[in-house]
């Protein structure tokens, strides 16, 4: 190993001891009450491990934390923030057995823009990098222009507050902040606009755009507390639709403004705020943009790969950067199928007391099993890296029949009933179900569309139920063969050209990443079990349609 980069120079201490994992919504509404609200309007000294005295993290951590302050990052002084970046270099050096000359710490929202940028397999020779989420390295957000690979930072600021606001309204909206955001987008559609525009003129009132920078009105002290009063007459479905609302107008005069301060109308766009995709849809929709890039897994998990990206142009210059840095076509990133593993699942007693097995099944046989309404689990090559599933660790279904969406919520998944399924629609399908006139990358799930009047008869299942839209899978035989060929065989069977495609987990647990994690998660797991796997080229069936 040559070097290691390391993402994010200072590190929040209260996050180093997992918080984000383990605080329920009912501990994050205490640390707000009893933390936030004596020292914002009261003036009162308070520390964390006061408000939360029995504390104790739970699951893998990163570095050990016995020296490290159970604390907000107000709460210390810089000197200790210093001491946790030399802790960690410190332990990465020892743990990967390199001189810590060869260790590098890179900025936050650097990490996310050079991801964005090196991923996209679109390189426009003049472009804008910009990235936006709820805080990294004391900023919120960051612009920067790419020209013929070389990197310059336009802005980096604290004033994008639009990541924050959605974490505060997500929270109030008694969901758990910097996870459930998605939800709250998933609602808005919703509202009507009766019940929207009390709350949208709240949020458009607390932020305005200022060239490329942004401006919070003064009257805002807390998000929290400021929208918990403004918002105390307005109803849950209101709230989320007059948010989402304010984000895509701020998002768009945001853009227009990127574009045209940077002369062009080429984008990619990254950080947590990028994982909202009706806001990717208006941005893709304006005049401002020709080309909209959001990579796979835009969220802070690209941040180590970003680190990496940046050693390189930092090592070996924009150039040769350039060049050694592939895009990706795909984001099958993971580990593969365990062969010993699938073994283990064959011979289960449970598998085999339950499942006829199918060696090298003709997917054909596969499709009239979708095509009769059934869902079938999906453990294909290489996992997907980012939070969706693609195909290879993957719960499908015709996307026609509200009959499968009813039962992977009700049977399955348990989801939220107004969350909608996604599409993975086939390369030669697309533009029959798909409006996507600047053909954006759908590659990765990370855009959403209109879709077209037999889109919505196709794919009644996998689009919004109340708009219509959909967040598509474009699927081509080269990035992902196999699940091509099956999608290929849906149609034949069916006439339709795409599945539902949900991730391959119950609600709330890990998505599945070997075979044998089938028995504990899904098919002992849910209260009727999972009746049909495809594991590469075996398939499992407990009824015997086939
Ligand atoms: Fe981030």
């Amino acid at each position: 190993m040559d070097h290691v980069a390391i993402a994010t120079e200072k590190l929040v201490p209260n996050n180093i001891h997992n918080v984000a994992t383990t605080f329920s919504v009912s501990d994050y509404l205490k640390w707000q009450e009893d933390y936030y609200y004596p020292i914002l309007f009261e003036n009162k000294q308070v520390r964390l491990a006061d408000v939360f005295p029995s504390y104790e993290p739970k699951g893998d951590l990163a570095y050990p934390i016995s020296t490290i302050p159970f604390a907000t990052t107000n709460e210390v002084g810089a000197d200790v923030l210093d001491d946790i970046k030399h802790m960690r270099r410190q332990f990465v050096a020892d743990h990967v057995g390199i001189d810590d000359a060869r260790i590098s710490f890179h900025r936050h929202h650097r990490c996310h823009a050079w991801y964005a940028y090196y991923t996209n397999p679109n390189r426009h020779q003049r472009m804008a990098i910009v990235t936006a989420d709820a805080g990294g390295d004391g900023a919120y957000d960051s612009v920067h222009l790419v020209e013929n690979g070389l990197f310059r930072e336009v802005t980096e600021t604290r004033s994008n507050l639009i990541g924050k606001i959605y974490s505060s309204v997500t929270l109030l909206l008694g969901m758990r902040p910097n996870e459930h955001e998605y939800k709250v987008m998933g609602l808005a559609p919703y509202a009507s606009e009766y019940h929207k525009q009390g709350p949208r003129n709240v949020f458009l009132d607390s932020l305005a755009v200022d060239g490329l920078k942004f401006k919070t009105n003064s009257e805002v002290r807390d998000h929290f507390f400021y929208f918990k009063d403004k918002l105390r007459i307005y109803r849950f479905d209101g709230i989320a639709g007059g948010l989402q609302d304010f984000v895509e107008t701020r998002l768009c005069e945001w853009f227009e403004n990127i574009g045209s301060e940077l002369k062009t109308n080429h984008f990619a766009f990254n950080g947590g705020v990028a994982n909202n995709v009706k806001a990717n849809k208006r941005l893709i929709e304006s005049a401002r943009v020709d080309s909209f890039f959001v990579p796979p897994g835009p969220g802070d998990e690209n941040l180590s790969i970003g680190a990496a990206y940046l050693a390189i142009y930092d090592q070996l210059g924009p150039e040769k950067a350039h060049e050694v840095i592939r895009s990706n076509e795909t984001a099958y990133w993971g580990p593969d199928v365990d062969q010993a593993n699938k073994r283990t699942f064959s011979e289960h007693p449970f598998i085999k007391q339950y499942y006829r097995q199918i060696n090298n099944v003709d997917l054909r046989e596969v499709a009239k099993v979708l095509a009769a309404g059934e869902i079938v689990g999906l453990c294909n090559g290489r996992m997907e890296f980012g939070s969706r599933a693609l195909g290879h660790r993957s719960l499908i279904a015709d996307p026609s029949s509200q009959d499968s969406v009813r039962k992977i919520n009700d049977l399955i998944k348990k989801r939220d009933f107004w969350m909608p399924f996604t599409p993975s629609v086939l390369d030669s399908s697309y533009d029959d179900y798909i409006v996507n006139p600047k053909s954006i990358s759908s590659a990765f799930m990370t855009g959403c569309f209109d879709t077209t009047e037999l889109g919505r008869k196709h794919l009644k299942g996998a689009t919004h139920p109340y708009d219509y839209t959909a967040r598509p899978q474009r699927v081509t035989e080269d990035t992902c063969p196999r699940y091509h060929a099956l999608i290929t065989a849906f149609k034949e069977e069916s006439g339709i050209g795409a599945v539902l495609n949900t991730s391959l987990n119950i609600h709330g647990k890990p998505i599945v990443m070997n075979p044998t994690d089938l028995i504990d998660e899904i098919l002992v797991g849910g209260d009727i079990p999972l009746k049909y796997i495809l594991i590469e080229d075996t398939f499992y069936a407990r009824d015997f349609l086939i």
